[in-house]
């Protein structure tokens, strides 16, 4: 086990370049079995999400060559129609590979993807959307073994706007026959950059980001290259670093238009911003001050992937912040973390209300997910202090080298083993 040393108050300056989206190559990679082809994927990032991604296509027969930020993916030598059950367990998001498996080979068996630490995780959408589609579905055991003699393309309203639910969907609709219509999908950044990657394999899908997306079902594919859009989360937690260390800070290779949210947030907080075509600074008061009301919604709304940085923010402003979730079911696991280090907050279900008090003071906290733990690094960035943050694997899953990027724009903080307390 690992864990973070990290000594607060470092006013944290500089620039920082935005690596690839873990939430875009994610499903992006599922996506390249649709082909059977090689795919070039530039600006991929390197995190222990998508190493897992990596060694569940080579499971199945994939080959991976790793060239620098990128990687080449040779979906042709498919040999296998099973997700391992200990890889499913590893990222939960692998659910989004029926979708292709089911286009590319018209079965998948994988375990029931199951919660995390941030909620139950449902799948129902996903499964009744893929039935209306054509799929077969039979869920015993804690499995799921899928089959479809034949897809045939239909118009399928999304009960809620799923990001996974919309790209599985989106993937396995390109082997249906004539059209499908998915209605209410996710308008996620992260979707169109789906969209534009199988449309560089030949895929025809139009409408990623708008009310209504339409796949033409497609039957030949091409190589292709594509280049992963910038990751706006990592981007918004390094803002939010500066934001809560008093300091200022550049983003480069950002797309402001994916965080305008965030960036008005941080606005009302007190920040000073400027954007450019690819790059964002912001500039932190003294002192923040307390934003009201805030609600996480699906995108444009508020990300609900930024609501544990923007709390922990909250946590030294002045005056108090209402803050609600309304995505994820238990997304506060941060909160009682912060409380040792001096925050005042009051959580009521999904609504968690923050006075902003004079300063944190450094602690050992524990990171319980992938966004908390990163607002416990933020905290402690702050923090009077030394503190220490214990289970950062959850955070290399969203963060490469986190500890090292943070340095290099002022940070005080390093890894290190935990050592044994019993
Ligand atoms: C994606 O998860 C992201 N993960 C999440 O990022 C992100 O928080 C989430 O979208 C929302 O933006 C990846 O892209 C790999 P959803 P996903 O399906 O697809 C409910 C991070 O920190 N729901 O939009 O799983 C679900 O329970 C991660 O980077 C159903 O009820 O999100 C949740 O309450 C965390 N039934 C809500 O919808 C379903 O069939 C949003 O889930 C599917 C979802």
């Amino acid at each position: 086990m690992e864990q973070f040393r990290i000594c607060g108050e470092k006013k944290l300056s500089g620039e920082y370049e935005l690596t690839g989206a873990k939430n875009a190559v994610l499903p992006i990679l599922a996506a390249t079995i649709v082909t059977g082809h090689e795919s070039k994927i530039k600006s991929c990032p390197n995190l222990s999400d998508v190493q897992n991604m990596f060694t569940i296509l080579k499971e199945i027969g994939c080959k991976i060559t790793k060239e620098e930020d990128s990687v080449i993916v040779n979906t042709e030598p498919i040999n296998s129609y099973t997700i391992p059950e200990r890889l499913m367990r590893e990222m939960r998001s692998s659910v989004f590979l029926m979708g292709p498996m089911i286009a590319r080979c018209g079965k998948v068996t994988l375990s029931y993807p199951g919660g995390c630490e941030i909620g139950l995780r449902p799948i129902d959408i996903h499964l009744s959307a893929l039935r209306k589609l054509g799929v077969t579905i039979k869920e015993s055991h804690g499995f799921l073994e899928c089959t479809a003699d034949k897809l045939v393309g239909c118009k399928i309203h999304l009960d809620f706007p799923s990001v996974g639910a919309t790209e599985n969907v989106m993937m396995a609709a390109t082997a249906a026959e004539g059209e499908t219509r998915i209605i209410n999908p996710a308008k996620e950044p992260e979707i169109v950059d789906l969209q534009r990657y199988l449309n560089a394999c030949g895929a025809e899908i139009e409408g990623a980001g708008t009310e209504e997306i339409l796949i033409r079902g497609t039957k030949s594919y091409h190589q292709a290259e594509h280049t992963v859009i910038p990751d706006r989360i990592e981007g918004g937690t390094i803002l939010a670093a500066a934001a809560i260390t008093g300091g200022d800070i550049v983003l480069r290779n950002a797309i402001p238009e994916h965080m305008s949210m965030t960036l008005s947030k941080l606005r009302e907080a007190g920040c000073i911003i400027r954007e450019g075509k690819d790059f964002v600074e912001l500039i932190a008061p003294e002192k923040l001050n307390a934003v009201e009301m805030l609600k996480t919604q699906p995108y444009p709304g508020f990300p609900t992937d930024m609501q544990s940085q923007f709390l922990t923010l909250m946590t030294i402003a002045k005056g108090t912040s209402i803050i609600t979730e309304t995505i994820f079911e238990s997304r506060f696991k941060h909160v009682e973390e912060l409380m040792k280090m001096g925050a005042k907050i009051k959580v009521d279900g999904r609504t968690a209300v923050v006075k902003g008090v004079n300063r944190l003071t450094g602690a050992r906290v524990v990171s319980k997910d992938l966004r908390g733990g990163a607002s416990l690094v933020l905290a402690g960035l702050a923090a009077e202090g030394e503190t220490i943050v214990e289970n950062i694997c959850h955070i290399d899953r969203g963060y490469d080298k986190f500890e090292l990027a943070l340095c290099k724009i002022g940070a005080e903080i390093k890894r290190e083993a935990t050592q044994d307390r019993t």
